[in-house]
């Protein structure tokens, strides 16, 4: 069984004008409960958002990612910056050339984190990252965790679908009939689940500030307070069961 820490969003800055709470301290406190668990995970995944867009670089960011206590896997989001990125993690994992995506091999699982940022900073997949994929699982022969920034299916909620997330159909057409067992994602800063392409796909909760859900669409999408939490996710071959550890819980 593989155990999988999904942290995401932390929106970390450097001017101290964080909305609600320091999200480096939040990520400072999920690594001390990770690190406190009676079965350590063996692996973070962070699903992107890892500065926030007002910050300069990942010079703030990268003390606190170095602090954790078990291997990080880092991932961009939307307001990260891709050529800070690919610098700042050099060395971090093998991103493809034209993207920031990667294959990691976490025990008996194969973790594809799959960039989901269009270069134009909406949320889908253009060809290359597709054909990337297509190749990726036709290699594979492990089961494998896809992990994303933006969830790819409707949320119900306007402000999050209105963007769309393009060839979202490709994509679930490659992952039907794939050995893909499980999708997780970030970037709604809020907790969703659904079933998507014959899989359970999901959206974890932030470690940053959350956001506000108008189902009408006719409420304002603005950041709320929300205790921040992380989702673990223990996959192995009799399935997956994923728990949200909210971090005013203590350590689970
Ligand atoms: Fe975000």
């Amino acid at each position: 069984m593989a155990l999988i820490a999904q942290l995401t969003d932390p929106h970390l800055r450097d001017d101290g004008a964080d909305p609600f709470h320091d999200p480096a301290e939040a990520m400072l406190q999920a690594f001390a409960q990770i690190a406190a668990m009676d079965i350590k995970p063996d692996a973070i995944v962070l699903t992107g958002d890892i500065i926030d867009r007002s910050a300069k670089g990942y010079a703030h960011a990268l003390p606190v990612l170095h602090r954790a206590p078990v291997p990080l896997w880092p991932m961009p989001g939307n307001h990260d910056d891709p050529a800070g990125f690919r610098i700042a993690f050099d060395g971090w994992a093998e991103f493809a050339p034209d993207h920031l995506s990667y294959i990691a091999q976490i025990d008996d699982l194969q973790l594809i984190a799959l960039d989901s940022t269009l270069p134009d900073g909406r949320p889908g997949l253009d060809r290359m990252p597709l054909d990337w994929l297509a190749d990726a699982l036709g290699k594979s022969r492990k089961p494998i965790l896809l992990a994303l920034h933006h969830p790819p299916f409707a949320t119900g909620a306007p402000h999050l679908d209105r963007p769309g997330f393009q060839n979202a159909e490709a994509l679930s057409r490659l992952i039907e009939g794939s050995a893909v067992c499980r999708i997780i994602a970030g970037h709604s800063h809020r907790a969703m689940q659904t079933l998507w392409a014959g899989c359970l796909c999901s959206a974890a909760p932030a470690i940053g500030h959350g956001l506000s859900l108008s189902l009408s669409g006719t409420e304002p999408h603005k950041p709320v307070r929300v205790a921040p939490a992380f989702d673990l996710h223990a996959i192995g071959p009799k399935g997956c069961v994923s728990h949200q550890i909210r971090l005013d819980e203590g350590s689970e």
